[in-house]
């Protein structure tokens, strides 16, 4: 890791900013019992890797050890000694290849979320498994057309991605815009929870925050406890924001500076949107712009009903207002920045014809016993989507490539759960009954509780095996998962 920017540390001016991001709400954070995190320190972001001549060749090495997070030594996981591992910045039509080696105690594997590339062989295949000691050479093309935008990578070998995504296996993808915007600067900006004891141990989640899909006492933005960076004001900013928390959903707000979003996941939007808050449901990206006013503006996550188990189980997750970070704007007025190209308009798939209608339903039950406890899952709960648990040998949807699906997700359940779809993204055509008015591509789409979402998918390319699942990665590894075979014609 190192600094973003040497001007950044100069703006500061020492402790008055460090003092200002210490107050607050406090740290929460008391008894010895967990990290006393270094909260306030200059913004770092991981090392970036960037292809050249249409090529990127990165190994990633999965470690179990000592690693730096929150300031302090702790021991956890990370993708060669970072948390988060490396920024890969890569061009559409670019071949990525990436040699993971696998320096854990069990086994894993990589998943490249959101970019559109083959599911099969060593393109991007949850299926393969990359035992200690092993590596696995993994081959992405990306094709000419690929979306731009802010995606990542993680480990997702089924049962164990909660517990080695929450212990620090994540890193952000960048997919640069054929002609970059006018920007002062670009940050990565990886939102991510632990929870580490006094020793910097990772604390074990209990069977309840299993099921309720557990949620770090830290909150980290690349890999640092509320960190503070610095800007001059009318400066424009572009970030690049990823929720890697395990489970828990973020409402960004940065009160004090105007916020135009660019799009969500890979999903450009045919203009930039003026918001005052960004909700990314866990796995969701960011792609952001901020234009900067003199002040010193907190970046917050606020609170987000992601639903409960209701009086039998204690109440909703999430925590209250989460402090982030702390952008400082000061010195001379920068004049205003150029105007934004004009957007590439995005495909829109509402008017398409429909070659197949799928529903799926996701659900939480008691399991074949009856009763509390009678579940195989955590709480004595199973995770289910058309009332089965995961299994990598049946294939649940079957599609004809060059097929445009509709599939309307029910949530008969009391949660909310985050719907994502390997290799090809969702259009959001329906939430709730209601045809949505915009184009909004999503590789993650939040399916509310007791509620229901309609997307449109093109399976335009890319034959094989994949899977969707709930994006609360322990949903996930107790069995909210599906697989999806799209078949090549004849
Ligand atoms: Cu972010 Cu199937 O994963
Ligand atoms: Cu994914
Ligand atoms: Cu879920």
């Amino acid at each position: 890791m190192r600094p973003i920017t040497r001007r950044g540390a100069l703006q500061l001016g020492g402790l008055g900013l460090l003092s200002a991001a210490v107050g607050g709400t406090g740290l929460a954070l008391g008894g010895g019992s967990r990290l006393d995190p270094d909260v306030g320190v200059e913004l770092t972001e991981p090392e970036t890797l960037r292809s050249a001549d249409g090529a990127l060749r990165v190994q990633l090495e999965a470690v179990v050890g000592r690693v730096r997070i929150a300031g302090r030594e702790a021991t956890a996981y990370g993708y060669s000694g970072g948390v988060p591992g490396p920024t890969l910045r890569l061009r559409p039509g670019d071949r990525l290849q990436i040699r993971l080696v696998n320096r854990l105690d069990a086994p894993t594997n990589l998943h490249v979320h959101g970019l559109h590339v083959s599911p099969e062989g060593n393109g991007d295949n949850v299926f393969v498994t990359v035992a200690p000691g092993e590596s696995f050479d993994y081959d992405y093309r990306l094709p000419e057309d690929h979306p731009t935008g802010v995606f990542w990578y993680h480990p997702h070998h089924h049962g164990t991605v909660a517990d080695q995504l929450f212990g620090g296996l994540y890193g952000a993808i960048v997919v640069e815009d054929a002609e970059e915007l006018p920007v002062a600067r670009e940050r990565v900006l990886v939102v991510s929870d632990i929870s580490l004891d006094a020793a910097g141990r990772l604390r074990q989640p209990s069977a309840m925050e299993r099921m309720m899909g557990r949620e770090g006492e830290l909150v980290l933005v690349n890999g640092q406890a509320r960190p503070a960076f610095a800007a001059r004001p009318g400066e424009r900013e572009r970030w690049r924001v990823v929720n890697a928390c395990t489970s828990r959903y973020v409402r960004l707000r940065l009160d004090g500076q105007q916020l135009d979003l660019l799009g969500i996941d890979g999903g450009r939007f045919a203009e930039p949107r003026r918001v005052e808050e960004v909700v990314l449901a866990a796995g969701n990206r960011a792609d952001l712009l901020v234009t900067t006013a003199a002040g010193t503006s907190r970046l917050r996550a606020l609170r987000v009903d992601r639903g409960g188990m209701g009086g039998m189980m204690g109440g909703s997750v999430s925590g209250d207002v989460v402090p982030l970070a702390t952008l400082d704007v000061a010195g001379a007025e920068t004049g205003a920045p150029p105007p934004l190209p004009q957007q590439p308009r995005p495909r829109d798939l509402r008017g398409a014809e429909v070659t197949e209608r799928r529903r799926l339903t996701f659900a939480m039950g008691m399991g074949m016993g009856g009763g509390m406890g009678g579940g195989r899952g955590p709480g004595g709960m199973t995770f289910t989507v058309d009332g089965r648990e995961f299994d990598p040998d049946r294939v649940d949807q079957s599609v004809a490539l060059g097929a445009v699906e509709e599939w309307t997700i029910t949530n008969t359940s009391p949660m909310d759960h985050p719907m994502h779809l390997h290799v090809w993204p969702m259009q959001i055509v329906a939430e709730r009954g209601r045809p949505v008015d915009d184009i909004r591509w999503q590789d993650v789409v939040n399916v509310p509780s007791g509620g229901e979402v309609a997307v449109r998918v093109a399976f335009d390319d890319f034959g094989g095996r994949t899977v969707y699942h709930c994006h609360i990665l322990d949903h996930e590894d107790n069995g909210m998962m599906g697989v999806v075979e799209a078949g090549r014609a004849g």
